[in-house]
């Protein structure tokens, strides 16, 4: 797979992709991660790729013109699947979007910022718009490292152990089981005693029952979908 991630705060972006998980995806060949500065696709000498909007109004706009020439010269070295643009008005992303994604080959995902891009660039070159909650950050930037997070870990031979992403909260539309390590007993806090009885059909059954009981406390909104 390969992500090319189009933005004005390239430097945002990068630590993100050099530690732990993601790190090694990338050493690993999993997954290409490419970010792209837009001043560098303007044809003015300011490198200026806002600008006012038009009937007035607060707040710069993305122009069209740089995010056409990131996009169709991407476009033109290979095939996307998907042009994503990273938007509080976009649909909410949940696990399900982020499986549907990581069974892509390419993706382009465009970072907006200040009052948004020109509408025009929606219209002619996202294929989806994508918002990771009912809040607004400074940018899309953010935004981009958290699903190309949640899209990386899926990826096959990304996760030591390929079944660990697939007991993960939300997976099934369930929350995960709680989980504990040693040690056993606490200063008198101690692990359920199933779980250090080592009879594995009964621990499974109990993290099913667990997993269920936290959904239906904390999230009983997953198990209408
Ligand atoms: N850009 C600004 N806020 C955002 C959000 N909540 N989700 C995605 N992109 C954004």
């Amino acid at each position: 797979m390969r992500i090319d991630i189009i933005t004005v705060l390239p430097e945002l972006l990068k630590s993100p992709f050099e530690a732990s998980i993601l790190k090694r995806a990338i050493d690993k060949g999993l997954v290409e991660v490419h970010l792209h500065q837009l001043r560098d696709y303007t044809s003015n000498k300011y490198k200026q790729v806002d600008d006012y909007q038009f009937g007035g109004g607060a707040g710069m706009v993305l122009m069209i013109e740089p995010i056409e020439k990131c996009i169709n010269g991407l476009k033109a070295e290979r095939q996307y699947d998907e042009v994503i643009y990273m938007t509080p008005d976009g649909e909410t992303f949940n696990q399900r979007i982020a499986n549907e994604l990581s069974l892509k080959g390419n993706i382009i995902i465009l970072c907006g910022h200040y009052k948004g891009v020109d509408q025009r660039v929606r219209d002619l070159f996202i294929t989806k718009e994508i918002s990771i909650g009912d809040y607004v950050l400074s940018g899309g930037e953010l935004a981009a490292a958290v699903v190309s997070d949640a899209i990386i870990r899926l990826l096959p031979g990304v996760l030591n152990d390929e079944t660990s992403a697939l007991t993960d909260t939300f997976q099934d539309n369930l929350l995960a089981p709680p989980v504990y390590t040693r040690p056993a007993d606490y200063n008198g806090y101690k692990v359920p005693e199933i779980l250090t009885t080592g009879n594995f059909p009964k621990i499974e059954k109990w993290r099913e029952e667990q997993a269920l009981k936290r959904t239906k406390e904390r999230r009983p909104d997953l198990l209408d979908q």
